[in-house]
């Protein structure tokens, strides 16, 4: 499944936040922006946090492998903070999965990884745009900043590999 086909069904109109899509009319019954968008929010966490498992099981180089360890264990942090945040705003959090990515080269596997811290600081800087995120503004624009480095670290690796030093 693609992801914004995923996106539409689980999320509906609302997912033209991060990704536009045909339709602009949201249904009166849809949860407010704030709530739509943490839970996108923590599915992306959930996808993030299985494809980093799986990407540092298929790359050999333990510095690789550290550094994805390293960017899997700050997701799960900020998977369990939203859902706490949700919680505490009366919403049910998610349990759904963002589909995860995978492929067969090193270079593949990384700008996956790339594409997702992408859509990472993309997802947490239209929250941050929100009102209601006043209150957990200094969290989250922290976990902003985590998807930022996780992102530079990664386009290191990258470049160095382009470069043959990886
Ligand atoms: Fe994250
Ligand atoms: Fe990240």
């Amino acid at each position: 499944m693609k992801k914004r086909e995923f996106l539409k069904l689980i999320f509906g109109g609302l997912a033209s936040f991060v990704v536009p899509i045909q339709t602009k009319q949201l249904k009166a019954s849809v949860a407010p922006p704030f709530v739509s968008l943490c839970n996108i929010a923590i599915a992306h966490e959930y996808g993030a946090i299985v494809q980093y498992i799986n990407h540092s099981g298929l790359i050999s180089e333990r510095r690789i492998k550290k550094l994805l360890d390293s960017n899997m264990r700050d997701e799960i942090v900020h998977a369990r903070r939203i859902t706490e945040i949700l919680v505490k705003e009366g919403a049910t959090p998610t349990i759904s999965i963002w589909p995860p990515q995978t492929g067969r080269s090193l270079k593949r596997l990384i700008e996956e990884d790339i594409e997702g811290e992408n859509a990472a600081i993309k997802l947490y800087t239209q929250i941050l745009d929100l009102p209601e995120s006043k209150r957990y503004r200094d969290e989250i624009y922290s976990f902003l900043k985590r998807e930022e480095l996780h992102r530079s670290r990664l386009v290191e690796i990258l470049s160095a590999f382009k470069n043959g030093k990886a």
